[in-house]
C-alpha cells in the first residue's frame, strides 16, 4: 500500500482470495486476478491466499505448502504488486478464524444448507463431508469483513457466497450496532464465468477431474495448444458470439479477454475460416500471454527469501487492521478486554 492511500482514510477497501489449490487457472486470471491488478490504484486492496478455506479437503501437508509459495509466487507473476496491495497468507492473520466463529453465532443453518458451493463439493468428496466445508462460506464472509471491506472482485461462482456476507454484515449491524461495511460484489460484464473446454456448461475449475477441460496458468506451451485443439465445439462452423453455441461463446470470451477485441470483430475476423484456425489462434494467444508470467514464476520461486519478506510483510499489515476492526466486534459484543 502507497503511503498516499493509507494516509486518505476515505480510501475504499477492497478483498479478495484465492484457494492455494492446485495451481491458477485462466478461469482465475480472467474472471479474478486480472480485475485485481486493474483496481489497485484506485483501493486499498486486500488478497489473500485463503490456505484455511483449502484445509476443507483433505491434502498432503509437504505439497499442501509447496503450493501455498507457489501460489504467492503465481500472485506476484500475475503482476500485483507488493508495494501497493497487502498480499499475505490468510493463517497468518488469526483474526480471520476469531471472527469466522463469532459470525458462525451469527449465520443461519437454513441459509447454509442453501449455498450450492456445499452441495456440489459435497457430491464430489462424499467420503469428507466435514464441518468445514459446510461453514466454508461464513470463514468466507469473515475474511471480507474483517477489513470493513466495500468492494469484493470475484468471478460470478462467488455470487451466493457474497450475499450471504452481505446478509451477514447487515444482521450483526442491526444487532449489535454497526461494525461491517456491507460489500459490493465487482464482476467483470464478460468473462465472470469462463467454462470448461471439455463441457462448457461448467464452470472451468482447477479441480476438475477431466484436465483437458481446465488451462492451467503453469501447463506446457504444447499442452495448452493440445487442450485448446480439443476443445469441445459444434458443428455450426461459425464463429458466433450466442447462447445456441456455448463451446464457441466461452472461446470467444477467452479470445475477446485476451485479445481486447468486441465479439462483432472476432466474429468478423473468423468469417469463412473454420473453427480449426480460430482454436489455434486463441491457444498461441494464451500461450503468448502467459509467457511473461511463467518467466516471473519461475524467478520468484528460485527466491524464497524474497517470498519470505513479502508475506511476512503482508501479514504484518492485515493484522493490524483486522486487529483495529477485532477491538470493535469484541466490544459491541461484551468480551472482556484483554
Ligand atoms: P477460488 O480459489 O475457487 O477462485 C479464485 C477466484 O477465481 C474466480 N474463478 C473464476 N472466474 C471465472 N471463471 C471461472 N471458471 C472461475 N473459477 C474461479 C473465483 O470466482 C474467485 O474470485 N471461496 C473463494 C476464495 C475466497 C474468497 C474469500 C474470495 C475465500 N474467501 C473472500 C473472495 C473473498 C474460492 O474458492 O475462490
Amino acid at each position: 500500500m502507497t503511503t498516499d492511500k493509507r494516509e486518505n482514510n476515505k480510501q475504499k477497501v477492497i478483498f479478495s482470495g484465492a484457494q492455494p489449490t492446485g495451481s491458477l487457472t485462466l478461469g482465475n486470471y480472467i474472471g479474478a486476478i486480472q480485475n485485481w491488478k486493474a483496481l489497485e490504484d484506485q483501493y486499498e486492496c486486500y488478497y489473500s491466499i485463503v490456505d484455511l478455506h483449502s484445509l476443507t479437503i483433505r491434502h498432503d501437508p509437504k505439497a499442501f505448502r509447496k503450493s501455498n509459495l507457489s501460489f504467492l509466487a503465481q500472485f506476484l507473476a500475475s503482476g500485483l504488486n507488493p508495494k501497493k496491495n497487502v498480499i499475505f497468507f490468510q493463517s497468518h492473520v488469526p483474526q480471520h478464524a476469531e471472527l469466522g466463529w463469532i459470525l458462525n453465532c451469527n449465520a443461519y443453518l437454513g441459509e447454509l444448507n442453501r449455498m450450492t458451493q456445499f452441495k456440489e463439493k459435497s457430491e464430489t468428496h462424499k467420503d469428507n463431508i466435514n464441518a468445514g466445508l459446510f461453514t466454508y462460506p461464513v470463514l468466507q464472509a469473515a475474511d471480507i469483513l474483517l477489513y470493513k471491506t466495500n468492494l469484493v472482485p470475484v468471478g460470478e461462482d462467488q455470487k451466493q457466497h457474497l450475499e450471504l456476507s452481505r446478509d451477514i454484515a447487515i444482521r450483526f449491524n442491526n444487532t449489535y450496532g454497526k461494525v461491517f461495511e456491507v460489500p459490493e460484489i465487482h464482476m467483470t460484464k464478460v468473462g465472470g464465468r469462463i467454462m470448461s473446454l471439455q463441457d462448457p456448461t461448467k464452470k472451468m475449475s482447477k479441480s476438475d477431474e477431466d484436465a483437458n477441460g481446465t488451462i492451467f496458468l503453469l501447463d506446457d506451451d504444447k499442452v495448452i495448444i493440445k487442450k485448446l485443439k480439443r476443445a469441445v465445439t459444434d458443428s455450426e462452423n461459425k464463429v458466433n458470439f450466442r447462447d445456441e453455441q456455448p463451446g464457441i461463446k466461452n472461446l470467444m470470451t477467452i479470445h475477446s479477454k485476451l485479445s481486447g477485441m468486441s465479439m462483432e470483430q472476432i466474429e468478423n475476423e473468423y468469417e469463412g475460416k473454420g473453427y480449426g484456425a480460430f482454436k489455434n489462434d486463441i491457444g498461441e494467444m494464451i500461450v503468448e500471454y502467459i509467457q511473461p508470467f511463467k518467466e516471473k514464476y519461475n524467478e520468484y520461486m528460485t527466491n524464497e527469501d524474497y517470498l519470505e519478506a513479502i508475506y511476512k510483510q503482508g501479514a504484518e499489515r492485515a493484522r493490524e487492521k483486522a486487529e483495529a476492526t477485532m477491538k470493535v466486534v469484541r466490544k459491541k459484543l461484551g468480551l472482556v478486554k484483554f
